[in-house]
């Protein structure tokens, strides 16, 4: 049975004072025992704050981007090795807003996955579409690219160590939500590419939603038989919107 992973991306967001009062109303709302995993991604230079305030608890914490290279003079970029010294155990991977802003391509996206399970650290894999590949009826020969460039680089052992997050864009910011049968009958299209190279691998893996998830919808969408969690980005600024969440999970 594959477990539920709430996973909030704070994108560009936060400052020492903002996300300690953050992270101990999240610490404190969580249930005592939760059938989920919860996992923030906070901008780099609050990765070493996510530590201090989280290691007892049981939130994890992980990134936003890591560099395909594993050291040297790379500047600006950030090694897989130095997330792992900021004790992530997670790093996002491929999210449209890298593709977009930073002509992240498929192959871009799969260097880095490699570089992060090489350090052991689970890369969230995003995939998902535009509007205008939606509409014309692209949705899943543009998922199955961005995956397969994914699934060419690992072997069936890493499979498993993947997540993989449909995010179609033009639900991400907007209000606009994919219904749960839109992103199901994605999930199960993923899940499906996954499993041409190995069954047991595909049964296995997290597969997350992303794209305006909020406390009203998310129980719809995680009731999904594909949807394995949500990878969050406004509501996950708001504690409360993101335990509830979390709740629903
Ligand atoms: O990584 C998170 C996604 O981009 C979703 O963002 O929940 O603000 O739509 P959103």
């Amino acid at each position: 049975m594959r477990r539920t992973l709430i996973a909030g991306n704070w994108k560009m967001n936060g400052s020492f004072a903002a996300n300690r009062s953050l992270l101990s109303e999240i610490v404190a709302g969580l249930p005592v025992s939760s059938d989920c995993d919860v996992l923030v991604c906070a901008p780099a230079p609050y990765l070493t704050q996510c530590a201090e305030l989280l290691t007892a608890s049981p939130v994890k914490w992980g990134a936003q981007d890591v560099s395909e290279h594993a050291q040297g003079a790379f500047t600006g970029e950030v090694a897989a090795s130095m997330l792992v010294d900021c004790g992530c155990q997670y790093v996002i991977v491929g999210h449209s807003e890298r593709r977009a802003y930073h002509a992240e391509s498929n192959a871009d996206v799969a260097r880095k996955t490699s570089r992060a399970l090489s350090e052991s650290l689970i890369p969230i894999v995003c995939v998902g579409e535009t509007l205008e590949q939606r509409e014309s009826g692209q949705t899943e020969e543009v998922v199955a690219a961005q995956l397969q460039a994914v699934l060419d680089v690992v072997d069936v052992a890493q499979i498993t160590q993947l997540v993989v997050a449909y995010e179609p864009v033009w639900a991400i910011g907007t209000g606009k939500t994919a219904t749960p049968q839109m992103a199901q009958d994605v999930h199960a299209f993923l899940r499906q590419q996954i499993a041409l190279k190995d069954v047991a691998a595909a049964a296995s893996v997290q597969i997350l939603y992303g794209g305006s998830m909020k406390p009203e919808n998310a129980k719809d969408l995680l009731a999904m038989a594909d949807i394995d969690g949500g990878l969050i980005g406004g509501a996950a600024l708001k504690s409360a919107d993101f335990l509830a969440i979390a709740a629903a999970a």
